[in-house]
């Protein structure tokens, strides 16, 4: 048995075929697969058939049917799959000279776990959850187990859940920001840890404020009124006060404009009348300077109030209504939405004066004119009276 081991040179898990050999027995003679043997892909893998003393010469076949893999048998009878891949795995039977059923095994090929790469979020003061990804694909089952620990204290459990690949410790000891987690992937072909340290203030991130609304401020056709509620997974409120974060734009444009609130809701007084806006809210612990923002609250639609009276809505003033400055997307400045708007409103006031003037010019122009003619026509009425005069002075009474 150590011979054909060390000369077969498999990878094969010797714990499993001694135990497989030892039980076997009972059941060489059904036509059950009795055993399971797990295989290193790439590798040569030995299949033994039953017990390791049958000398008689065997005949191996792979779920009845298939051809075998590439493989050789020895002179003890046990099958080595030379270099397997997937496509040999399945159920072996050997049999002996005269067709009698000997021992059948399954087979199932994969990798040992490798390191993971672990990522662990902290949503509030109660939890944290890490989660984890497998830098080798193993094609077995693979089991976790994991533990959360402080600098130089006792390790606490971290619940797996294995199909979802993560682990939860509930009410870790937040005073102690370094910590260590520790998780080990075990498979039928071997185990792997893997270490992270994680600090718990830095990854302490809400997640985003919930039911966030817009509503017009009736009257007020630049107001927006944004109300919103603490994120449902942060209820210690009163203990973690959270600080918010707004945005704002008018829906098309590029500029957004913020305030920080401590609470809600907030108004917003320089609202673009007559526009949609888009209006996001983020959160962060108010205390834990280290720690990080949400991630923004999806985006929320609102209109300022408007005058049912007015004839004219705002906006007809300014159908071109466009943003000039597209080259940085997503640039956050609380300034520039309104340089925008005061040269659009200068350029009109620069043509509504030069038209006035233009008209006021004119309206003098003509009213010259007209005094001109005036005058010209009265000087002409009065040579002729004049000598009209002169004429009837001269007439004989
Ligand atoms: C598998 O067996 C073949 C033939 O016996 C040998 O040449 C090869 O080196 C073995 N491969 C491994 C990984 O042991
Ligand atoms: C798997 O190995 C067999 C030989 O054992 C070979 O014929 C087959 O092409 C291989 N399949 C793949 C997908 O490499
Ligand atoms: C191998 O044998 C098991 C148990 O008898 C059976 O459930 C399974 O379907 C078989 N697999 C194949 C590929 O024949
Ligand atoms: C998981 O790890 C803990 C502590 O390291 C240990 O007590 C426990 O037995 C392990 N469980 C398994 C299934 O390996
Ligand atoms: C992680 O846990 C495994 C098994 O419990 C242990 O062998 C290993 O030393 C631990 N690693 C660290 C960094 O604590
Ligand atoms: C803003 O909205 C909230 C709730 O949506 C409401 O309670 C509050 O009275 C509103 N404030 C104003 C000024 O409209
Ligand atoms: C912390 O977050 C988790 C996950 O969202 C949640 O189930 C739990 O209730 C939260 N705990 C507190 C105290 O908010």
């Amino acid at each position: 048995m150590p011979g054909l081991l060390s000369s077969s040179g498999s990878l094969t898990v010797i714990w499993f075929l001694s135990w497989s050999l030892c039980r076997s027995s009972a059941q060489i003679w059904t036509n059950e697969v009795s055993d399971v043997q797990y295989g290193r892909l790439d590798s040569n893998v030995t299949l033994a058939c039953g017990k390791s003393q049958i000398k008689i010469p065997v005949v191996w076949h792979l779920d009845d049917s298939q051809v075998l893999p590439w493989h050789k048998v020895t002179s003890d009878g046990s099958l080595v799959l030379l270099h397997v891949n997937l496509s040999a795995q399945g159920n072996y039977s050997c049999y002996d000279n005269h067709g009698l059923l000997l021992h059948s095994i399954k087979l199932r090929l994969g990798y040992p776990p490798g390191l993971l790469s672990i990522s662990c979020q902290v949503p509030n003061h109660t939890l944290v959850r890490c989660s984890w990804k497998e830098s080798v694909k193993t094609f077995l089952p693979v089991e976790y187990n994991a533990s959360l620990r402080g600098n130089g204290k006792a390790w606490q459990p971290c619940l797996v859940d294995a199909a979802h690949k993560y682990c939860d410790v509930e009410h870790p000891s937040f005073w102690q920001t370094i910590h260590t987690l520790n998780v080990t992937a075990t498979n039928a072909l071997g185990s792997e840890s893997t270490a992270a340290r994680i600090k718990l203030d830095k990854l302490l991130k809400p997640d985003p404020p919930e039911s966030v609304l817009v509503n017009e401020v009736e009257g007020f056709p630049n107001r927006l009124n944004i109300s919103w509620n603490f994120p449902s997974s942060w209820a210690l409120r009163d203990a973690f006060p959270l600080v918010f974060h707004i945005r704002y734009r008018p829906h098309g444009s590029q500029y957004w404009s913020e305030v920080y609130p401590e609470e809600s809701p907030v108004v917003i007084f320089d609202a673009l009348a007559g526009h949609p806006h888009q209006v996001q809210v983020r959160a962060r612990d108010e205390l834990d300077a280290e720690s990080q923002w949400s991630d923004w609250s999806p985006l929320r639609y609102g209109r300022p109030w408007e005058d049912p009276a007015t004839s004219e809505p705002p906006e007809d003033h300014f159908p071109d209504y466009v943003f000039p400055f597209n080259t940085k997307p997503e640039t956050s400045t609380s300034k520039s939405l309104k340089p925008v708007l005061q040269d659009d409103g200068n350029l009109g006031l620069v043509i509504l004066l030069v038209l006035f003037a233009v008209v006021i010019i004119a309206t003098v122009l003509s009213l010259f004119f007209v005094v001109w003619v005036k005058q010209r026509r009265r000087e002409h009425v009065t040579k002729q009276e004049l000598t009209s005069m002169v004429k009837m002075k001269s007439m004989p009474i």
